[in-house]
Order: structure tokens, then C-alpha cells, then sequence
């Protein structure tokens, strides 16, 4: 086992384009690290970085302390497990999962108790002597699992490794993937485009944009304190709402102007964050969780209320989704997927009690908690925090 750490590495390829901005990444014997962001940021770009398979433009790779910038893949002790895990079609389970111990030289007998083990371990004892072509998507993807376990290696490294299997076994096969890592304990740095999986699996997560990071931290900070626009809006399903609004203080009231809704700011919103007086009469982003909103007829708190119509209720049976417009100008977090849908940005959602009686087309009062809301620096699209 080993620790992980990227220091200051750039990548620019051939091309002349640069793929990766002075990436800076620790990560610790034993974590599980995900590394996640939009397709075309530059997560292949790094994780191939480290596995050997990309050059380093510049800065520094070590693994356990051991500078690995020019030390050639096979010799760094990394497993990859690829989105295309492509298996030998005409070799069985078996010899699939001890090709690279056969290439090695390994004695076969040692061979047999390694592919045993990991067999046992996946639990694909049963297909040991079947064919790829008689295996079900998830069992392939365990077969491509247990390539990697068998070498033993210092650290995991991951590229979307269930982007290919459907929706229900890709949530099988992540709850796999974290056991296996309990099991096995070892290092992993696992590339994802979903934030989903990025939240459920990574003890801590790495959002990346555009070549550069982004913000590092535990799942739950991720969603509770985004250092950025950017980050607010990639992590969390359904996605914070992003506004302009304008922040007001009339006699030492603070209010938030949202469209045509003023709303009076919980005095703790502006004791927790004194920075924000300096916004007085200026505009923010005001960022919105839709689990901040819920219906006023179910909810006993006096805050703020807001009338809005219903354009469309999803009841998911645990939640009741409302989407609704709001005057406010929606805000271009810079995630390529969020504004390819303009009518979808400008749409808003709240996630009320699944109680609640509000139906498509029909109006509904909100209650908001500007407790929760998050607040960031127009120009910088920074956090306002403190
Ligand atoms: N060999 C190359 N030469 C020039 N540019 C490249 C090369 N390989 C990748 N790129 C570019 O580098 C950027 C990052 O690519 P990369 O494959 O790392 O993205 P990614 O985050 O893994 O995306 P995805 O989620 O789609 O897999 C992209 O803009 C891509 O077009
Ligand atoms: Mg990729």
C-alpha cells in the first residue's frame, strides 16, 4: 500500500493544448479518491498521468515517497480498471484474471491460489471456466476487477469503470466496489463524470473544471460549503438553484431581492458572514438547496414566503419535487451539461414533503430558509463565508 501525491502537475499535449493546470492531489495510504468533473476536464488526463500511460509536462508524481515521473507503468505498481475493460473473448474467467501473472512468468500453482482468491473475493468462484460471451455486464466487470486484484497492486486506479453497465447494476457495482475496498483497504484514485457516484463512493472527493481543481474535501463539506459557483452547482441531484439577487439593509434589517421577492435575512445569516455587509446595495449569486424550500401549508416555521405556480410536481414517494419559474436571472455555474439547457436553468426546484397537495399548474406558497442559503461573489464566483 502507498500513499499518492501530485504535485504542481501540468499536462500539455503534443497538440500545444493544455489538459491540466497545476494539479495539487494527496492522497492517503488506504483513502478512496474520487476524482470528478465534466466530460472533457481532464480526469482521464490525470489518472493516466499517474498509471504512466500519459507523459508529465511538468511538476512532480510520487507514489510511497518514490518520485515515479520517469519510471515506466509496469514498475509503479498500479492496477488500472478501464470503462472498456476488454477481456479476451475466447480465454475463460480464469485465465482472464491470471493473464498478467502468465505474462510475468508467476509459477502456475501460485498463479491458481492468487486467481482462486480473488475469484473468492468477487464471488465468481461458479464461473471460473466460462466465457466472457456467457457472462452477465456486471460479471465481466468483476472478471476486469479481478485482473487488478490479482497483481496486488500499490494503488488502484480507476476510469469510469461502470459507465457502461445500466443504471441498476452500476448501483450494485458501486456498493461492490466500496466493500471490496473495505476488504482490500487499498489506495484508489477512481474517475467519475457523476457526482452521484462521486458522493456515494469517495472518502473524499476532487471536483475538477476545465484542467483545474476545483475544491478537495469529504462529501458532505462538498454539498454543506462549495467553495464555488461552480462546485455549488455540480455537486448535489437536484441541482442548487443559482440566482442574482440584491442584498439591502434598511435601519439594520437585511434583506435579499430576488425578482420581485424581498426577503428578510435570518440575523444569523449576517453575523455568521460579516463579509456580506460589505455587498450592501450590490449584487450576489444567492444559491438555493431545494431541500431549503418546503410547502407553507406543512410547515410550522415563520420564515419568508413566496408564491409561485407549479409548472411541473414530480412525487418521487420520499420527496415532492416542484419545479417553478422565478424572476430572478439564473446564473452560468460553467457546467457545460446545466446550460445546454437554458429553459432547465431558468426553472427552479424545491424539495417539499411528499404530503404536500400542490399539483401541476396549480399555485403553491414556499417557505424558504435563507438560513441555508449559500452567498458568492459575482465577479469571482467565490464563496462568501466568513
Ligand atoms: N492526445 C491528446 N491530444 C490533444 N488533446 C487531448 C488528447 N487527449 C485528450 N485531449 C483533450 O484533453 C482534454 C481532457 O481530456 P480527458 O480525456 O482527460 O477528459 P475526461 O475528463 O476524461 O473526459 P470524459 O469524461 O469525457 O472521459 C479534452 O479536451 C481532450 O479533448
Ligand atoms: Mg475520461
Amino acid at each position: 500500500m502507498a500513499e499518492v501525491s501530485l504535485q504542481n502537475l501540468e499536462k500539455v499535449y503534443p497538440n500545444g493544448f493544455q489538459a491540466i493546470y497545476d494539479l495539487n492531489l494527496d492522497i492517503a495510504n488506504g483513502e478512496f479518491l474520487v476524482l470528478v468533473g465534466p466530460s472533457g476536464c481532464g480526469k482521464s488526463t490525470a489518472l493516466r498521468m499517474v498509471a504512466g500511460l500519459e507523459t508529465i509536462t511538468s511538476g512532480t508524481l510520487t507514489i510511497a515517497g518514490e518520485p515515479m515521473n520517469d519510471v515506466e507503468p509496469k514498475d509503479r505498481n498500479v492496477a488500472m480498471v478501464f470503462q472498456n475493460y476488454a477481456l479476451y473473448p475466447h480465454l475463460d474467467v480464469a485465465r482472464n484474471i491470471g493473464f498478467a501473472l502468465r505474462l510475468s512468468g508467476m509459477p502456475k500453482a501460485e498463479i491458481e491460489t492468487k486467481v482462486g482468491e480473488a475469484a473468492r473475493i468477487l464471488e465468481l468462484e461458479s464461473l471460473l471456466h466460462n466465457k466472457p460471451a456467457q457472462l452477465s455486464g456486471g460479471q465481466r466487470q468483476r472478471v476486469a476487477m479481478g485482473r487488478a486484484i490479482v497483481r496486488d497492486p500499490a494503488v488502484f486506479l480507476m476510469d469510469e469503470p461502470l459507465s457502461n453497465l445500466d443504471a441498476k447494476l452500476r448501483v450494485q457495482m458501486r456498493a461492490e466496489i466500496a466493500r471490496l475496498h473495505r476488504r482490500l483497504a487499498a489506495t484508489t484514485l477512481y474517475v467519475t463524470h457523476d457526482q452521484v457516484e462521486a458522493m456515494t463512493m469517495g472518502d473524499r472527493v476532487a471536483v475538477i473544471r476545465d484542467g483545474v481543481l476545483q475544491q478537495t474535501d469529504e462529501p458532505s463539506a462538498l454539498y454543506d460549503s462549495p467553495d464555488n459557483v461552480f462546485v455549488a452547482g455540480f455537486i448535489g441531484a437536484p441541482a442548487m438553484n443559482l440566482r442574482r439577487g440584491h442584498l439591502r439593509s434598511v435601519d439594520g434589517d437585511w434583506t435579499i431581492q430576488l425578482g420581485h421577492n424581498r426577503l428578510p435575512l435570518a440575523d444569523s445569516v449576517l453575523t455568521e458572514r460579516p463579509a456580506l455587509a460589505g455587498y450592501d446595495g450590490a449584487e450576489l449569486v444567492v444559491g438555493i438547496r431545494p431541500e431549503a424550500m418546503e410547502d407553507a401549508s406543512l410547515s410550522d416555521n415563520n420564515a419568508p414566503r413566496i408564491v409561485v405556480d407549479a409548472e411541473l410536481t414530480e412525487a418521487l414517494g420520499s420527496d415532492m419535487l416542484v419545479h417553478f419559474y422565478l424572476d430572478a436571472a439564473a446564473v452560468d455555474t460553467g457546467d457545460p451539461d446545466v446550460l445546454d439547457d437554458l429553459e432547465d436553468a431558468a426553472l427552479m426546484i424545491a424539495r417539499v414533503d411528499p404530503r404536500s397537495p400542490v399539483r401541476s399548474g396549480s399555485r403553491i406558497e414556499l417557505t424558504v430558509d435563507t438560513k441555508r442559503f449559500h452567498f458568492f461573489d459575482p465577479k469571482t464566483n467565490l464563496a462568501i463565508r466568513s
